[in-house]
């Protein structure tokens, strides 16, 4: 079996007395899609957070490649500089043209030059329909676009994996669908991603694997077939009921 991009073994986080993730186990094979759905508060963004070293874990361990990150001798720096990650709300630098909000990790982190630099996110933006806007600040675009940028961003550093925490969340209806395109895009070039979604039809389509947390444990994992069309759990299935008469599946 080839080796995971990520691997995570029986990862414990807890804030103060809460346990946000109990003996989470993930396996996220190269070229792959990962889709983390459950309700608000199961623990989704805990997960991705703990992947990119955001968060401490209390227990368990993580490997990149294998090679374990939670080790405490591990560059933690180094290991999120292999990492993307892309938030709800893009955190794009206001006082920074996207093409600086772009190159600056590739120039600071990784040692770029401008050129070089400048070269890449010239590319990833005119890949993402965004070339027009290279020299704008942030708050002259949509919703959409910056958050197009922010992937951008996530991309410049050539990551091994990328994680999407809910992404098209605080877009407006209308602007979601151009940010997907992204995601299926990326997908098609066999970009390894971990995706927090509550975009349910989304998650069916795109990912290979559908993990269903609730309570921060994994429920229930398997094929979008197997965990949209028949979950096993009782939990799932009434998730999901909710979902459809959300009208969101
Ligand atoms: N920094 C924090 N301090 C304390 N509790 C937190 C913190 N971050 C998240 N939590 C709690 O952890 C649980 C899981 O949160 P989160 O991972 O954000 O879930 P999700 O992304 O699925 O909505 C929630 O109960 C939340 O209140
Ligand atoms: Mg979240």
């Amino acid at each position: 079996m080839t080796e995971p991009v990520l691997r995570m073994d029986s990862v414990r986080k807890t804030f103060g007395e809460t346990v946000v993730l109990r003996d989470v186990d993930l396996d996220v094979a190269p070229h792959t899609v990962t889709a983390l759905i459950g309700a608000s508060g199961s623990g989704k963004s805990t997960l991705l957070r703990c992947a990119n070293l955001l968060e401490e874990i209390d227990d368990g361990a993580i490997w990149l490649d294998g090679e374990e990150i939670t080790d405490p001798r591990a560059d933690a720096d180094a290991v999120r500089r292999r990492i993307g990650i892309v938030f709800q709300a893009y955190n794009l630098f206001p006082h920074m043209t996207v093409l600086e909000n772009v190159t600056l990790a590739p120039r600071r982190v990784h040692g770029a030059s401008r050129e070089e630099a400048e070269e890449r996110a010239r590319g990833l933006l005119e890949r993402l329909g965004l070339a027009a806007k290279a020299d704008e600040y942030p708050d002259r675009l949509s919703g959409g676009q910056q958050q197009r940028a922010a992937i951008v961003r996530a991309l410049a550093v050539r990551p091994r994996l990328l994680l999407l925490d809910e992404i098209t969340a605080a877009l407006d209806p209308e602007l979601v669908g151009e940010v997907l395109d992204v995601v299926r895009d990326l997908k098609g070039e066999g970009m390894t991603m971990v995706l927090a979604t509550h975009e349910m039809s989304f998650a069916r389509e795109v990912a290979d694997q559908v993990c269903f947390l609730e309570g921060g444990v994994v429920l229930e994992r398997g094929t979008p077939e197997d965990v949209f069309g028949d979950p096993r759990q009782e939990r799932t299935r009434q998730f999901l009921r909710r979902i459809v008469e959300a009208g969101r599946l």
